[in-house]
């Protein structure tokens, strides 16, 4: 029996990385997953993305697992997929418990050169995205007076970042978001809270290290500033703080930023 035993998590960018590990270790402990992607790549940026075979084989690895899994496959700013998604996993596991908003783009521009579509796609997936997901689950949380939601923002959602402005702005106004949500949704049981990793070892930092004509080592050393001697951290962390902050063990837990940051924001 494991702490997430009957309970449903739906998790948004579950393809791979972050979201994906985490996907299985609530599973592990005995969660039903809703796993919620894009699956293809779209417009921006231009390293690679999720796919429907990697679902899949979320899908194939839980169901080994002895656990219960959904895919869906849809983009965050759709709110007809999104919409959708959220039904049927309410029509299959009865309701649902955790939702950790996880999907999320990153890109490097200019402040001077930044062009519009790269600020929307920006704000409209990072920001606006989590905010589609969420108001179609909070219905259901508040019909049960009981919920947790996990805002994935990143240490740029609690300081600033060169040629990230877009990005830097989309995690701030997530950081916003879990505020404003955890007072307005406290009074319905429903618990609100974001964290804060600083460079995670997954597609997106390498990517991004690709996009720069770089090395994943590069680009943590250019951004240097954990006090731990690692140059970034493992997706099996994120999943070890975001399972506590879904537990009753953070019951009193909401509207709080969780850095796992190997010390970089205290310089
Ligand atoms: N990797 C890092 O260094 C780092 C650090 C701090 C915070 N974060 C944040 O963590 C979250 C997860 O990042 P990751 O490192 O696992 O990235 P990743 O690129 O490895 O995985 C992201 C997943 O989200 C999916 N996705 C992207 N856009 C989507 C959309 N519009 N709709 C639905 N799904 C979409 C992708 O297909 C992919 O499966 C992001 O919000 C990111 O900003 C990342």
């Amino acid at each position: 029996m494991g702490d997430f035993q009957h309970k449903t998590v739906f998790i948004t960018g579950a393809a791979h990385g972050q979201g994906r590990e985490t996907a299985l270790a609530f599973a592990k402990e005995g969660a039903n997953i809703v796993a919620f992607d894009v699956a293809q790549q779209i417009e921006y940026p231009s390293y690679e993305f999720g796919s429907t075979a990697e679902l899949q084989s979320l899908k194939a690895e839980i169901t080994q697992l002895g656990g219960s899994a959904q895919i869906a496959v849809g983009d965050v700013r759709d709110d007809t997929a999104v919409t959708a998604a959220v039904t049927t996993a309410v029509e299959t596991f009865g309701q649902i418990d955790i939702l950790f908003n996880n999907a999320g783009i990153c890109a490097y521009a200019e402040a001077d050169t930044i062009t519009d579509a790269e600020w929307d796609a920006m704000l409209d997936i990072n920001l606006k995205g989590p905010m589609i997901v969420a108001r179609r689950i909070i219905p259901h949380m508040k019909a049960r007076a009981s919920g947790v939601i996990i805002n994935n923002s990143s240490v740029m959602g609690l300081r600033g970042g060169r040629r990230l402005s877009h990005y830097v702005a989309s995690k701030w106004g997530l950081t916003g978001l879990t505020k404003a949500w955890a007072i307005e949704l406290a009074p319905f049981g429903i618990r609100v809270a974001s964290i804060h990793p600083t460079g995670v070892n997954t597609a997106m930092n390498d990517g991004l290290a690709a996009m720069e004509g770089a090395t994943p080592m590069e680009i943590a050393e250019r951004s240097a500033g954990n006090l731990l001697p690692v140059p970034w951290v493992e997706v099996e962390d994120v999943a070890n703080l975001v399972l506590f902050l879904a537990s009753d063990k953070a019951r009193y837990v909401t509207g709080a930023q969780f850095v796992l940051d190997a010390g970089l924001l205290s310089v």
